[in-house]
């Protein structure tokens, strides 16, 4: 047997020893009165009894422990030509002090705090601030417009809020404190607080009373001691796509995450103490929460923070000059990117123009890798390519090729084998395991492992039933696919609305709710259609109300305009094309795979309970018409 088999064994046969060694990794003010409770299921906890601070974990300690002078951060933002550089004690210090001003306005052990911020270091020490104070941080993406800010400031229920005056999007300013005032306005529960970073780029209006400038409430706080909570306590919540526009509150505990976040950076990336990791995503992701703040720091290592894009900033090559620059040990990021960087440098000119000699593994996540993007990187680099699985859910990879434990031979196209923590099964539809190489539902066996969620933010029921109804005693991913005979996860799709595009997480649900509110549409559908550059893209499909006589033009760039008004530049969605009726089965379940097969020009099987099958003919010469068929 491999050492990884061995591993992943024990990790499942005895997933209380297994989890209470990784546990020694971490300071603990009080032991854990036990690693798995198991008493109120489908509710597991970990390390019950157990007390610690993550900020302590993520930086005091490493200043106690002979790592002061280490860097802890590297802030590289080609958008503003800066590069700067934290210790691990001047983290600490200016985490310490926010926290201070964070104190100083009331925010105290388990406030909600949210951060509407680009990716700044601020960003960073916001969040490790909150952990240090035993307050809950929910970090929105910045991508997001008002009403989707305004929807989770209301379920979080923010006593204060942190943001800056703008972003940056390749040559772009983007104001984020008026999509923060308007959403503050939408929502109910208004914040009695929000500290503005001003930026030299623009200036926020700030509202008196409530608004105060960060810079200022820093320099007048004292420095704030780590605060002591739970292991079971909440250290974030991160809101994410849901089937309806109404977003998940993922809940991530304290105990748990450290343990399984710092298990990871050694075993899984093989990166010790001490080195370089870069993961080019942003923090308003989950990927950005664990791999860019987290891990990397309660492991010890340097981690990069980047406020750029793969191309643009100022071309293909940024992502290799941030690499050669600070000596980057393991890189992650999105294949979306990768497509990019190969679109704009296909022979890999830029890649060669700098030293990658320490670069020792690239780690994809967020969407399939696509073997052609995995073979391109793999023979570009020359280092492994892993191309890894995991959801906002599980905090951290569900399979991967766990370059720390035992290099596996790579199969293109497939995550790898079930990371040590995970029991993953396919299921048929009434929840029978399948055969090797059939098709079902991705399931994981309860318990998850530390780190993943325990729960929805004060919404348990709804866990219950997103996840844990449709399989009594598993997890439910809503990813599809199959495992072969050697053990390796392929994963195909989604079996819900869910889509991603760019490696951002969608829900054509919610873009439904948007186009349905226009005063000429009947009916609609959102389907997730094929994009070279990144991976899926929204199309919409319209039927408008009888008498809606305005072009079909104008119609079309309305719904262009509410969707990013409304659910934010992010969700790209560019395309809509007006059809005279959409194909339904006879019960009226409208058939969007159908539809997505034929965008894509992919074949598809005329499906038995179909009502007309005339309409799909209709809806290929639309889709034709429209530009937009396969
Ligand atoms: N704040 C404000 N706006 C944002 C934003 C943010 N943080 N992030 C993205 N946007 C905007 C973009 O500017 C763009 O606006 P536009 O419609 O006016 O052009 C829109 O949202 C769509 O963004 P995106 O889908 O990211 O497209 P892009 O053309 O700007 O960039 C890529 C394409 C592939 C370069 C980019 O998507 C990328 O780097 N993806 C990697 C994603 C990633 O790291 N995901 C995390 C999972 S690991
Ligand atoms: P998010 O919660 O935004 O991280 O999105 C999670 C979803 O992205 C998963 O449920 C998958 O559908 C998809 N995903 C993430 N990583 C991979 C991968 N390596 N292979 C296939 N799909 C992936």
């Amino acid at each position: 047997m491999g050492r990884y088999d061995e591993v992943h064994r024990r990790s499942l046969s005895d997933p209380e020893g297994f989890w209470g060694e990784a546990a020694e990794a971490i300071d603990w003010e009080r032991r854990w009165d036990c690693v798995l409770d198991d008493s109120r299921p489908p509710f597991f906890r970990w390390f019950r009894g157990g007390r610690l601070n993550t900020c302590w974990n993520a930086l005091d300690r490493h200043v106690a422990g002979g790592r002061a002078a280490q860097t802890a951060l590297i802030y590289d933002s080609p958008v503003t030509g800066t590069i700067a550089r934290w210790t691990y004690a001047e983290l600490r210090d200016a985490v310490a002090l926010l926290a201070g001003a964070l104190k100083s306005h009331g925010v105290g052990k388990g406030d909600r705090v949210l951060l509407y911020m680009p990716m700044v270091p601020e960003a960073v020490m916001g969040m490790l601030a909150c952990a240090r104070l035993g307050a809950v941080h929910s970090v929105v993406f910045g991508g997001f417009a008002a009403p989707e800010l305004a929807t989770r400031i209301d379920d979080a229920k923010p006593k204060l809020i942190l943001t800056a005056s703008c972003g940056i999007e390749g040559q772009r300013i983007v104001p984020y404190k008026p999509l923060l005032d308007q959403a503050i306005g939408l929502a109910t529960a208004k914040p009695a607080t929000c500290l503005v970073l001003q930026r030299p780029m623009m200036a926020a209006a700030m509202t008196k009373g409530r608004d105060h400038d960060w810079r200022e409430a820093v320099a007048a706080a004292r420095p704030a001691d780590c605060v002591i909570v739970d292991a079971t306590d909440p250290l974030y919540i991160l809101y994410t796509s849901g089937t309806t526009g109404i977003p998940k509150g993922v809940v991530r505990d304290n105990g748990g995450h450290a343990v399984a976040l710092r298990w990871t950076m050694e075993n899984i990336y093989g990166i010790a103490p001490g080195e370089v990791f870069f993961t080019a995503s942003d923090v308003g992701w989950v990927v950005g929460h664990s791999y860019i703040v987290y891990a990397p720091l309660l492991q010890g290592a340097t981690t990069v923070l980047y406020e750029g894009k793969p191309v643009g900033t100022p071309d293909a090559g940024a992502f290799w000059r941030v690499v050669a620059e600070h000596g980057v040990r393991v890189f992650f990021t999105a294949p979306t990117a990768f497509r990019a960087i190969k679109r704009e440098d296909p022979e890999g000119l830029l890649i060669r123009k700098h030293d990658l000699g320490k670069l020792r593994a690239l780690f994809l996540a967020g969407e399939r890798a696509d073997p052609p993007t995995v073979e391109w990187a793999e023979k570009q680099l020359g280092v492994p390519v892993v191309d890894h699985w995991w959801q906002t859910e599980t905090g951290w990879p569900i399979s991967a090729n766990c370059l720390g434990i035992e290099r596996l031979p790579v199969k293109h196209g497939s995550a790898t084998r079930a990371a040590p923590g995970w029991d993953v099964r396919v299921l048929d539809s009434d929840g029978h395991p399948v055969k090797p190489g059939d098709v079902g539902s991705l399931a994981i066996k309860l318990p998850l492992p530390p780190g993943a969620l325990p729960t929805l933010w004060q919404a348990d029921d709804r866990y219950r039933s997103s996840y844990l109804a449709e399989f009594p005693g598993f997890y439910e991913t809503a990813d599809a696919g199959f495992i072969d005979d050697d053990g390796y996860i392929w994963v195909m799709t989604r079996t819900d609305d869910i889509i991603n595009t760019a490696g951002h997480r969608l829900s054509t649900g919610g873009i439904e709710e948007v186009l349905a509110a226009h005063p000429d549409v009947a009916e609609c559908a959102v389907l997730g259609i094929a994009d070279a550059l990144k991976g899926q893209v929204p199309l919409g499909l319209l039927v408008l109300k009888v008498g809606a006589d305005r072009p079909a033009a104008t119609i079309v760039e309305e719904v262009v305009r509410m969707v990013r008004d409304r659910i934010g530049p992010v969700a790209s969605f560019r395309t809509a094309v007006v059809v005279q009726r959409l194909p339904k089965t006879r019960s009226g379940k409208i058939l969007r795979g159908t539809m997505r097969a034929i965008a894509d020009g992919r074949g598809y099987r005329m499906p038995a309970t179909i009502d007309d099958p005339a309409i799909l003919d209709e809806i290929a010469a639309a889709l034709k018409a429209a530009g937009v068929c396969g």
